[in-house]
């Protein structure tokens, strides 16, 4: 865990930020936000703030809000889409308060996030929009493809670049915009944030396979019984006709021999290695720093968590 200057500043905010007399709202938002999330997204921006040598934090902190409340209502839209029970060891909205409530939670913590947006810089602020709407649409061609077995590596890498990269690219980017910096390097921590984040999907579409509940805090196998296609999972179906009826059986240790005896999951892994080792090259513009490190630490840390 990297002490990142700054993210003290982001938890008060994002408390502050969730606060309504209607109590079920607050109350159900904060639960989520408090429960120990890794706070990657905030990390990223203040992060690639420092990095870029940027002096005045201000800007950056509010912006690690902002990233960090979509990314939140977007796991709670989430939980409903994917009929998810646990989230970060605790029950999730839409479990504990139905899926009615759940969506006017999410949607409750992405309204909150509008009213940090006033006088944010205006090409940092585009760069949100566009990202938000790659979440949506990357979600939404994921539920497009739900059981599509057929499903190549680029459809998969264009879900994943979609709503889980594109986040993470806008933050990283965003830190530099706002540091000021040039050009050069501002594009160095997009292409960081992009490959940083396709990495952490991968990573995270393996630990659904072969994670732990105690370690993830959330149901694993989860992507399977909905037919949720993963590299892993597109790999070994490409390998063998066998794969498919193992895949759609219900026996999850017959499903992980298999993806291991076929190198399917090395393969996913190694990509995700792939992706990280760009992240980590792209900061090479950047000047040496103790941010700098802090960044090419959370590209290792995104291939190699169990949680
Ligand atoms: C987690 O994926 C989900 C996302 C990265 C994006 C979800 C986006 C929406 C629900 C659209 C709404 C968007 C906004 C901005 C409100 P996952 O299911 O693979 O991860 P998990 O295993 O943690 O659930
Ligand atoms: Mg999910």
């Amino acid at each position: 865990v990297i002490a990142v200057a700054g993210l003290d500043s982001v938890e008060e905010a994002l408390e502050r930020a969730l606060a309504s007399d209607v109590s079920l709202l607050s109350g159900a938002a904060s639960q989520l936000v408090l429960s120990g999330g890794k706070r990657l997204r905030p990390k990223t921006v203040l992060l690639a703030h420092e990095a870029a040598g940027g002096e005045d934090r201000s800007q950056a902190v509010r912006f690690a809000t902002i990233v960090e409340l979509v990314h939140t209502a977007s796991l709670i839209h989430d939980d409903i889409n994917d009929r998810s029970g646990m989230r970060r060891g605790e029950e999730t909205v839409n479990a504990r308060w139905g899926d009615g409530l759940a969506l006017l939670t999410g949607d409750f913590v992405f309204v909150r996030m509008l009213s940090l947006l006033a006088g944010l810089d205006s090409r940092v602020l585009d760069l949100l929009s566009n990202a938000c709407q790659c979440i949506v649409e990357g979600e939404a061609l994921e539920v497009l493809s739900l059981g599509d077995t057929a499903m190549s590596e680029e459809g998969y890498l264009d879900i994943v670049s979609r709503k889980t990269a594109s986040l993470f690219a806008v933050c990283a980017e965003s830190g530099g915009v706002l540091a000021g910096a040039s050009e050069e390097r501002i594009g160095a921590l997009r292409s960081y944030g992009l490959n940083l984040g396709i990495a952490f999907q991968i990573r995270d579409d393996t630990l659904d396979l072969v994670g732990q509940v105690d370690d993830l805090g959330k149901p694993v196998a989860s992507d399977l019984a909905q037919g949720k296609m993963s590299l892993a999972t597109i790999c070994a179906l490409s390998a063998s006709s066998a794969a498919d009826e193992i895949l759609s059986s219900a026996d999850r240790l017959g499903v992980v021999e298999m993806l291991q005896d076929s190198g399917a999951l090395s393969y996913a892994l190694q990509k995700a290695e792939q992706y990280a080792d760009s992240a980590k090259d792209s900061l090479s513009v950047l000047p040496p720093s103790g941010a700098r490190a802090a960044l090419r630490g959370m590209a290792d840390f995104a291939v190699a968590r169990v949680r």
